[in-house]
């Protein structure tokens, strides 16, 4: 059991496309078990390995359609569909005190391996289905930041001490 060190936005851990996992073994259980550990001591509802400075296609997830006492645990996460639109306020771990409106796809099909090597195919919506898409982001080195307009962006990253450049 250990809290892991969350890496705070600009930290370039939370940039880097992480690597595909071969197969999960005691390492990848470990690392998850202490993620959900990590992400609920600090009141968060999903957190992406890159967060804690892990370059492994892992993601946590609080459950919040189902049983509220356990969390999910993807490997390589993929999404395979997706529909709609939807606009929801999010927050980050990796970028705390702030939270902004993002429009995202509301209905999605992912499909991932659980640590036991096993495939699974979740389909969603609602909030469940905000929080993977958040997560997998992560993956691939892309904050819900990204998403949003560019002034508000970059007042955002002011916000956050972080230096602010132009995009070419
Ligand atoms: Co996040």
């Amino acid at each position: 059991m250990a809290k892991l060190e969350i890496k705070i936005y600009p930290d370039p851990a939370l940039r880097k496309k992480a690597r595909l996992v071969g197969k999960a073994g005691d390492d990848e259980r470990r690392l998850a078990y202490n993620m959900i550990e990590t992400m609920r001591a600090s009141n968060g509802v999903g957190l992406a390995a890159p967060q804690v400075g892990i370059s492994k296609r892992i993601i946590v997830v609080e459950d919040v359609e189902g049983d509220n006492s356990a969390a999910l645990t993807l490997v390589n996460p993929k999404i395979t569909r997706k529909k709609g639109k939807a606009k929801f306020c999010e927050g980050c771990l990796s970028l705390p005190g702030i939270s902004n409106d993002v429009v995202r796809p509301e209905f999605i099909t992912v499909e991932a391996l659980n640590l036991d090597g096993d495939e699974l195919e979740i389909n969603t919506g609602g909030i469940l289905a905000r929080i993977l898409q958040h997560e997998i982001d992560h993956l691939d080195g892309i904050v819900f930041i990204d998403k949003i307009g560019f002034l508000k962006r970059k007042k955002i990253i002011k916000q956050l001490g972080a230096k602010v450049c132009m995009e070419l």
